[in-house]
């Protein structure tokens, strides 16, 4: 399962160092929807809720992730935010107050990977079916009716290794596995391995990811993803 334990001590100084652009993703996530009450699904340390509450202190932005080490430095990161809340969930069982206009996940629980003219797939952190069902119809009970789901666009991965803004060594490695891949990171300081995080992900191809999502009333929304960083479905009304 998802769990980010062994990474969240390095996961900001890695993810800051070009992994990934939040300013942009927070502006991509504004333009594509418009929304007073949003949910994060796999917050992690709150690098998406600190951008997108700096720049809509109007909003409600709560944020629900697996993995308590994430969390405690999401609740340190966004303490000033009266607008922000936290909560230790498991998507597959998520249980929150009140539902929300919009819920979106960026590298979290769910993404899709496109990459050039390949056939693109959706990645689960969840590595059961049965827990992506769950997990998917947790989350269509948490959008109002006419609410949406907005999923990341990722390009593929692939093996590397390269120097991050700390001096250490970041690398990923990909494996092949039956339902999906594994990926391994890990992060060197000269010859020491300060961190190794294992993840099994569930892949489902384009067709079967938009079924899974149309059996819990998510419907696709955006056919162009031109300039789009996320791939939108819709919350049919009852
Ligand atoms: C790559 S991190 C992304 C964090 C954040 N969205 C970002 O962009 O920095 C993935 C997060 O998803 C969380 N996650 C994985 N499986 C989950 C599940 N079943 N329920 C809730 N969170 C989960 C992990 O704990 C981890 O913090």
């Amino acid at each position: 399962m998802g769990d980010y334990t062994n990474m969240s001590a390095y996961y900001d100084v890695i993810m800051t160092s070009g992994y990934y652009d939040y300013d942009q993703i927070v502006t991509q996530l504004m333009q594509q929807a418009d929304f007073r009450h949003v949910l994060e699904i796999g917050c992690g340390t709150g690098l998406i809720m600190e951008a997108l509450a700096k720049r809509r202190p109007d909003v409600e932005i709560a944020g629900i992730d697996l993995t308590q080490a994430m969390l405690n430095i999401a609740q340190e990161r966004l303490k000033g935010f009266p607008n922000v809340s936290l909560a230790r969930e498991n998507v597959t069982q998520m249980q929150l107050s009140h539902p929300y206009e919009v819920a979106f996940s960026y590298g979290g629980v769910w993404y899709f990977v496109f990459d050039g003219d390949k056939e693109p797939f959706m990645v689960s952190h969840i590595p059961d079916e049965l827990g992506n069902l769950e997990g998917l119809a947790r989350v269509a009970a948490h959008i109002t009716p006419g609410g949406q789901l907005l999923l990341g666009i990722q390009g593929p991965h692939h093996d590397y290794q390269k120097p991050i803004s700390n001096g250490m060594i970041y690398g990923q490695q990909i494996d092949p596995h039956p339902d999906g891949f594994i990926k391994h990171y890990y992060l060197d300081d000269g010859p020491h391995r300060v961190m190794a995080q294992t993840v099994q992900y569930r892949t489902y191809n384009f067709a079967q990811a938009l079924t899974m999502l149309e059996n819990v009333g998510l419907r696709f929304l955006n056919p162009s993803r031109t300039g789009h960083q996320f791939l939108a479905f819709v919350k049919s009304n009852p």
